[in-house]
C-alpha cells in the first residue's frame, strides 16, 4: 500500500521528532521502532476500531501484571520477541550452551539446596536425579559456578501459580571444586501458558496451543563467565516442534532416563523407580566492553 503525501509527513515528522536524543542508541532504537510501527500501520491500513483494541488491550496486559504475574513477558514470549532478543545476545561460540526464554516463573533469593539435596521441597511429581558439570569453553572446570533452578509440578504448575507463599521446586547450589552439581528435583511435564488474561485471548484468537514441551530452567553464574539462562527439555515430548514461546534448540534436549528400581546415584534405595537426567553445560567467558 503506498504512503499518500499526508501520510508521510505525519511519519517523517515523528521519526525525525527523535533527532535530539540524549544518546546515539536512545534515537537509533526509538526511532526503527516508529518507523516499523507507522508501517505496520500502513501495511494493514489499521483502523480506529483496530488501534482501540490494540490500546484497550495493552492497558489490560498491564493491569493484570503484577510482582507474581507477568503478562508483559508472557506477551513478549509468545510474540517470539523474548526468544529472538536471547538469539541476538547470546554468545556465537558453538561450544557454549545454548541460551533460551528466561520465562515469568523466576524467583529471587531460593533456597540452597545440598549435595544430593532435593528441591522439590514437596512439589508432587515422579523424582528425578539430575547431576552434570559446568565448565568454561577451553573445557575447564568452573568451581563455585551457581546454579540456580527451577521447574513445574506433576501438575505442570510452579509454586508461584499457587494461592500461598509455599516454595517448591526451586533452588540452588554452587558447583564443587570438579565443577560438579547434583540434586533431586522432579521429572518434568508439558503444560499451558497462562490462558486466563490477555495473552490467552490472543492465543485463542489465533487458533494457536498454550502448550509448552517438558522442561527444567537453569541459570548458571559465575564470576568471569557470561550468565547462562536455558531450559533442558525432555527428548520425546510431543510439543518439542510446537512450542508456545518458540524456545527449544535441538541442543537442549535432554535423556531424561527412566531406572524402574534400585540403587540411585546418591546410594538412596528407590522401589518405585526415578528419571534421571545428566547434562553438561559450558559458559562462554566475559568480554570487556570497550569504551
Ligand atoms: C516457562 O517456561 O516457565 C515459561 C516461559 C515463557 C512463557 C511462559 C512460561
Ligand atoms: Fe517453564
Amino acid at each position: 500500500m503506498e504512503y499518500d503525501d499526508a501520510q508521510r509527513v505525519i511519519s517523517e515528522a515523528a521519526v525525525s521528532s527523535f533527532d535530539g536524543s540524549e544518546s546515539d542508541r536512545y534515537r537509533t532504537v526509538m526511532q526503527a521502532l516508529v518507523k516499523h510501527l507507522h508501517g505496520f500501520a500502513e501495511e494493514v491500513q489499521l483502523t480506529q476500531a483496530e488501534w482501540m483494541a490494540g490500546i484497550e488491550f495493552l492497558t489490560r496486559a498491564g493491569q493484570v501484571s503484577g510482582p507474581r504475574r507477568q503478562e508483559m513477558v508472557l506477551l513478549s514470549d509468545i510474540l517470539g520477541l523474548s526468544m529472538l532478543t536471547v538469539a541476538i545476545n547470546e554468545p556465537k561460540d558453538p561450544k557454549v550452551t545454548a541460551s533460551t526464554v528466561f520465562g515469568p516463573f523466576f524467583v529471587e533469593n531460593s533456597p540452597m539446596v545440598g549435595r544430593d539435596g532435593d528441591l522439590a521441597q514437596g512439589a508432587p511429581g515422579e523424582p528425578c536425579f539430575v547431576s552434570g558439570t559446568v565448565s568454561g569453553s577451553e573445557g575447564s572446570p568452573i568451581a563455585g559456578a551457581r546454579v540456580e533452578v527451577w521447574g513445574a509440578d506433576e501438575d505442570g504448575l510452579y509454586d508461584v501459580q499457587y494461592d500461598s507463599t509455599r516454595i517448591a521446586n526451586r533452588g540452588h547450589q554452587y558447583t564443587d571444586v570438579a565443577g560438579t552439581f547434583r540434586f533431586w528435583t522432579v521429572m518434568p511435564v508439558p503444560y499451558p501458558i497462562p490462558t486466563d488474561g490477555p495473552t490467552g485471548e490472543l492465543l485463542r484468537a489465533a487458533r494457536r496451543t498454550p502448550m509448552r514441551p517438558a522442561h527444567l530452567h537453569f541459570m548458571i553464574t559465575a564470576p568471569g563467565y557470561e550468565d547462562l539462562i536455558t531450559h533442558i527439555f525432555v527428548d520425546g515430548d510431543p510439543h518439542l516442534g510446537s512450542d508456545a514461546v518458540f524456545g527449544v534448540r535441538p541442543s537442549l534436549i535432554g535423556d531424561y532416563e527412566f531406572n524402574p528400581s534400585g540403587t540411585a546415584p546418591d546410594g538412596s534405595v528407590r522401589e518405585k523407580g526415578w528419571f534421571e537426567l545428566k547434562f553438561d553445560f559450558v559458559l562462554g567467558e566475559e568480554v570487556d566492553e570497550v569504551g
